[in-house]
Formats: structure tokens, sequence, C-alpha cells
């Protein structure tokens, strides 16, 4: 895995843009795979910027997102479709940016439909990743064995806990999601992964052990010949 450590978390979404930007200049209709959490909104906000100045055009470009709770609103502020819209979609303008829908009566059927359309698009050129305090990627939470294709995953009661905090008005936050497997992600011909702050120095101490552990999802990519990590100083802290 290709290591890079930034200063600061500004310096680690600079540092994400610059890859994002090469891979767009490269090939502008590239396929990218998204995903949502607070580790990335740095890097959208600095991709905005860029396409405001026009230095980057997504025009055509397509994406996919990672993840998306099942059952949910796409106009519940939770969901992840309301997130990409907030951060991205509003501001800039991509070929097609697909996400898993919350709201389908048939999640089986969504998530096969969801591999033969990342398929179909050629597989994803650039994937980014966020990782969980517990090495979870995507909604692929620490487990025995992992999926390849995307499916309908029953949340962790720590999970659920953990998000029940944003879900306020006394809403129950979702006990499941629909995610992207290890199948479309390794497909990808190239992974970016964001680690940021101090919560993060632990799992990221781990993943650069070069053990695989079955029981942490994110040391699976020590796997994939092509991935970059980006640290900001503080999740760095115990390498
Ligand atoms: C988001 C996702 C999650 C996050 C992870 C880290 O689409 O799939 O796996 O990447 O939970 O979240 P943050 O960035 O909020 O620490």
């Amino acid at each position: 895995m290709n290591r890079i450590i930034c200063d600061e978390y500004e310096d680690l979404s600079r540092s994400a843009a610059d890859i994002v930007a090469d891979q767009i200049g490269k090939k502008p209709d590239s396929v990218l795979g998204l995903a949502t959490g607070s580790t990335p909104i740095g890097l959208y906000e600095e991709l905005v910027r860029r396409c405001d100045a026009g230095k980057i055009d997504f025009s055509k470009a397509r994406s996919f997102n990672l993840d998306e709770y099942y059952p949910i609103m796409k106009n519940n502020p939770q969901s992840y479709n309301y997130f990409m819209h907030e951060h991205l979609f509003s501001k800039v303008s991509f070929s097609s940016a697909r996400i898993l829908d919350g709201e389908t009566d048939d999640p089986l059927g969504e998530c096969a439909k969801y591999d033969e359309e990342i398929k179909a698009a050629g597989g994803i050129d650039l994937q980014l990743l966020g990782i969980g305090v517990n090495g979870h990627i995507g909604f692929n939470e620490p487990a025995e064995s992992y999926s390849m294709p995307t499916y309908h995953v029953k949340l962790s009661g720590s999970t659920i806990s953990a998000n029940s905090r944003f879900f306020t008005d006394g809403e129950k936050p979702p006990t499941s999601a629909l995610t992207m497997g290890f199948g479309a992600i390794f497909g990808s011909k190239s992974i970016l992964l964001l680690i940021s702050g101090a919560s993060k120095a632990q799992i990221a101490k781990k993943l650069f052990e070069g053990k695989i552990h079955t029981g942490i999802p994110a040391c699976l990519l020590l796997l994939h010949p092509n991935v970059t990590v980006i640290l900001d100083r503080a999740a760095a802290a115990e390498l």
C-alpha cells in the first residue's frame, strides 16, 4: 500500500483531491466509487472549489456510492443519498451518480442490479474509502466471512447505537443497510483510503502491521495491488 502522511486534515483533503483530479484528467469518463462519513467532506469541498475554478470537470464521470441505510427515504437528512446531494451532487454535475436505493421494496434485487450496473460501466476506476474504528469498510463489519456481492446487511447492535446519535426526534435508526461487498471494491482498479483523526490511530496501526487479521475487514485491502492510503498526523500517530 502506498502511504501518504499529511500534517492536517486540510492537507489530506487536498492530497486526495489531487489524486481524484489526476484520475479525471487521465480519463474524463472515469467511474468513481464514492463514500460518505465525516472523512471525505473536506475532499468534496475541495473538489467543488476546483470545479468552480474550472480546474476539474466531472461532466463525463460516473459514480457509484458504497452504501446506504435500509430502509430509509432519500429525503431523510440521515440518508447517504441526502449526504451526497448536500456535499457534492448539488454542486458538481456528474454524467451519472448512482446510490443504492434505500426506498426499494426489493433490496436483494436492488443489490444484484447494482453489481450488474457497476459491471456494465466497466468496473470502478478509483474507489474512495473511509474506515471505521473497528476496521469496517462500507457496511462490511468485522465478521468471520465477507460477502463479495453487494448485499443487504443487518447492522450490529454497536453500529446501530453509534448511529443513533444522528437520528433525533425519537426517530429510530435503521437496523440494516445495503452495501457493496468486497467484489466491487476489489474489482476497482485503484483504491484511495482516507484515515483522519486520533480515534483512527489504532486501526491505522493494525492495518500497517501488514498482517491479514480476519476480524478486520480493512486488512483485506492489503491484498489489492493498487491502494493509496492518506493519513493525517493524528491518525498516523501510532505508525
Ligand atoms: C461511508 C462508509 C463508512 C465510513 C466509515 C468512516 O460510506 O461506508 O464505512 O467510511 O464509517 O466514517 P467517518 O469518516 O465518519 O469516520
